[in-house]
């Protein structure tokens, strides 16, 4: 079955607007021809930038999403933003649970969980990542932490809902460390995270559901990995931050 390609890439804390939008303009161009049926280009700036880039994004094929969001609709809740303010944005995808906020800011399953369901809410699109740390594959269990990632987070979901979400993998070994899973372990990872999905939700949402490699992937890995057949596209961190590299890795990864 064939699902078309999601490349994402999560600015992380980097970029200001005036930043976001010179990297956005630089953009447009070299993946003007990225045909917008076969593959989902996605920027995601970090909060502050995000207007400006949706505004020069906007008539391209460039789509934009936050990286995170709070779970209640309003209210005393310093510091957060909600899914009503993403969407008046222009944001149509939201990145949750990332491991970096589970890793530095308390994220748990339950939380995620409780994202997804406002983000859903509000009609945003989610990225909802998992991963394994080290200590974990290397003590044999990375099926248990990820099938307890996926329950989880994806708890109450109808199927309806389950059909609007991607799921990124992301090993937290491989993020920014220069080390990548090779696409056999990727492809492996990749095919449990579809078959618990599939466990959960059926074969219609499983066969349909877009899972993301990312982790050090970059334009001289992409067309590998992503040509393994449970890999439906990247998350991407340094490799999104300049134009060419960005752009690079895309046309790698359609290459497949
Ligand atoms: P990386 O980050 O590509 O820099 O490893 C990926 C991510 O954290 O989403």
């Amino acid at each position: 079955m064939s699902r078309k390609v999601i490349i994402a890439g999560n600015w992380k804390m980097n970029k200001t607007a005036s930043e976001g939008v010179e990297l956005v303009n630089a953009l447009k161009p070299l993946v003007a021809d990225v045909c917008p049926d076969c593959c989902d280009v996605v920027v995601c700036p970090p909060f502050t930038t995000l207007s400006a880039v949706v505004e020069a994004a906007r008539g391209s094929n460039i789509k934009v999403g936050a990286q995170n969001v709070h779970w209640a609709e309003n209210g005393a809740f310093t510091g957060e933003i909600s899914a009503a303010m993403l969407k008046e944005s222009g944001v149509e995808y939201v990145i949750i649970g990332h491991s970096e906020r589970r890793q530095y800011f308390g994220e748990t399953d339950m939380t995620v969980n409780q994202r997804l369901k406002a983000a859903l809410a509000a009609g945003l699109k989610p990225i909802v990542c998992v991963g394994e740390l080290l200590a974990d594959r290397e003590g044999g269990n990375t099926e248990k932490v990820l099938a307890t990632q996926l329950e989880g987070g994806l708890a109450g979901l109808s199927k309806d809902e389950m059909a609007q979400v991607v799921i990124a993998y992301e090993p937290v070994w491989a993020i920014g460390t220069g080390k990548t899973a090779t696409p056999d372990v990727a492809e492996l990872t990749h095919n449990f995270i579809r078959g618990t999905v599939r466990d959960m939700f059926g074969d219609v949402i499983a066969d349909g559901l877009r899972i993301q490699y990312g982790g050090s992937m970059k334009a001289g890995n992409a067309a590998e990995l992503v040509a393994q057949a449970n890999i439906d596209g990247g998350l991407i961190g340094g490799a999104a931050l300049k134009a060419d590299s960005f752009s690079e890795l895309i046309h790698n990864a359609l290459k497949k």
